[in-house]
């Protein structure tokens, strides 16, 4: 316990914009991209289309840590994790990893997609430099774990993406690497799965196995990491134990809402809307760079319809609080709201007259649905902040600590 087993010096990853598009991209998103790369601040390129997701990290992490590593959306998180794992190479400096490694990054990398579940077990295993005997004495509890005994004999390509989470962290998990490497994929999982994940990961480093864990989710962070780092822009911020690297995280506010969205290319769906832009406004159309509470708010999502019809738009928010637990969901199929042609329509707004949630940063995952069919899902699609305003009259709202939203009530004595 105690030696460095992760060391990294000087590392960066500089990525160029364009270079990989998909060949359907609009180019209203590559326009988007290119001057967002120019406005933004820190790590990006003032010209040109190249920017630093990763820049000058330095740091070590000792055999036996449990690392949480957080940072809003875009932050790098990610991509410090490929680098470590060798999905990808850094740009510059070097990470030095001296133990066994096994990754859980987003769903769709480290499975063969053809070979079923039995044989990407044992794929996955003689990666991780085990012998067959080895694997099949962890097997059974592997398959225990996931759940998916019934479609072992199923090509992963078939499962969904609930069952994949599930195998792939239980061969992870149990397939002894020194070094566990976890990326939000949990957040696929249901509660129960995710408790079970979460124990897990406690007990592998218990044994004295590291473990590196990216979550929005602050609870889980806490639950589960003794450090945790901050990354912001690519550069590491602090590096320490976790609940002052949480606390310095939430502390710090980006201005204004993120709106990030033509750029993401982590979304899910078919395309018939893809959302490009996110912005909070008035009713009477004039933007707001903060909700108030008790204020009235829109929440205006810009989206391209894709070249067939858009029948029967639907859009849900889900909002969570800091920590990263759903606390609000809107949506247009509880309204009962209907949006049967919106092939000429190219945003959808949500209009809250009185913002019930109490000052502070929220984030939120963005789901639409075009005739039934997923067309455009973004997990932790942005975040916004809600400014303190009177929402009762009385100058007085309840204290930070008290929840994360209010309503209005009224006291009788009888
Ligand atoms: N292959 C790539 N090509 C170009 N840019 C990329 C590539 N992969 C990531 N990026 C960009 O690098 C930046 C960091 O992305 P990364 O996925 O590491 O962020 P993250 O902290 O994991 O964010 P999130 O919380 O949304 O998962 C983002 O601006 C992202 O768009
Ligand atoms: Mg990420």
């Amino acid at each position: 316990m105690g030696a460095p087993i992760i060391v990294a010096q000087g590392l960066g990853k500089k990525f160029t914009l364009g270079a990989k598009r998909e060949p359907y991209t609009a180019l209203r998103e590559v326009i988007g991209r290119k001057a967002r790369a120019l406005l933004s601040p820190g790590g990006k390129a003032k010209a040109g289309n190249e920017f630093w997701a990763l820049k000058d990290l330095d740091f070590s992490i000792n055999e036996g840590d449990r690392v949480g590593i957080i940072g809003r959306n875009g932050a790098g998180k990610s991509t410090l994790l490929k680098v470590i794992s060798r999905i990808i190479d850094p740009t510059e400096g070097r990470a030095e990893i001296r133990g066994r490694l096994a990754s859980l990054l987003e769903v769709g990398t480290g499975f063969h997609p053809e070979l079923s579940g039995r044989e990407n077990i044992f794929l996955n295993g003689s990666i991780l430099g085990m012998s067959r005997a080895e694997i099949t004495a962890r097997f059974d509890e592997i398959v225990a774990f996931s759940e998916v005994e019934r479609f072992l004999d199923t090509p992963v390509k078939r499962y969904s993406s609930g069952m994949y989470v599930r195998l792939a962290f239980a061969v992870a998990a149990h397939l002894e690497p020194e070094i566990l490497v976890v990326d939000e994929v949990l957040a696929v999982g249901d509660a129960e799965f995710q408790r079970k994940c979460i124990g897990k990961m406690k007990e592998v480093s218990s044994g004295g196995r590291t473990v590196l864990f990216v979550s929005h989710n602050m609870a889980a962070i806490q639950n589960l990491c003794n450090t945790a780092m901050y990354l912001r822009h690519g550069k590491l911020v602090v590096q320490g134990n976790t609940p002052a690297v949480v606390a310095e995280y939430l502390r710090a506010t980006d201005a204004g809402p993120s709106s990030d969205l033509a750029a993401r290319m982590d979304r899910q769906g078919n395309g018939a809307v893809r959302f490009t832009d996110f912005t909070l406004g008035t009713p009477d159309g004039g933007e707001l760079a903060a909700a108030q509470t008790g204020s009235a708010v829109v929440f205006r999502f810009d989206f391209q319809p894709g070249p067939g019809p858009v029948n029967n738009l639907h859009l849900a928010m889900g909002i969570d609080d800091v920590y990263g637990q759903r606390i609000l969901h809107l949506s247009n199929e509880t309204t009962g709201q209907v949006f049967a042609r919106a092939q000429e329509s190219t945003r959808i707004s949500i209009l809250v007259p009185r913002c019930p949630l109490l000052p502070g940063t929220y984030g939120f995952t963005l789901f639409s649905t075009v005739n039934g069919e997923v067309a455009d899902y973004i997990f932790n699609a942005g975040t916004f902040h809600v400014e303190s305003g009177d929402f009762f009259g009385t100058g007085r709202l309840p204290a930070g600590d008290q929840g994360a939203f209010t309503t209005e009530h009224s006291f009788i004595l009888s």
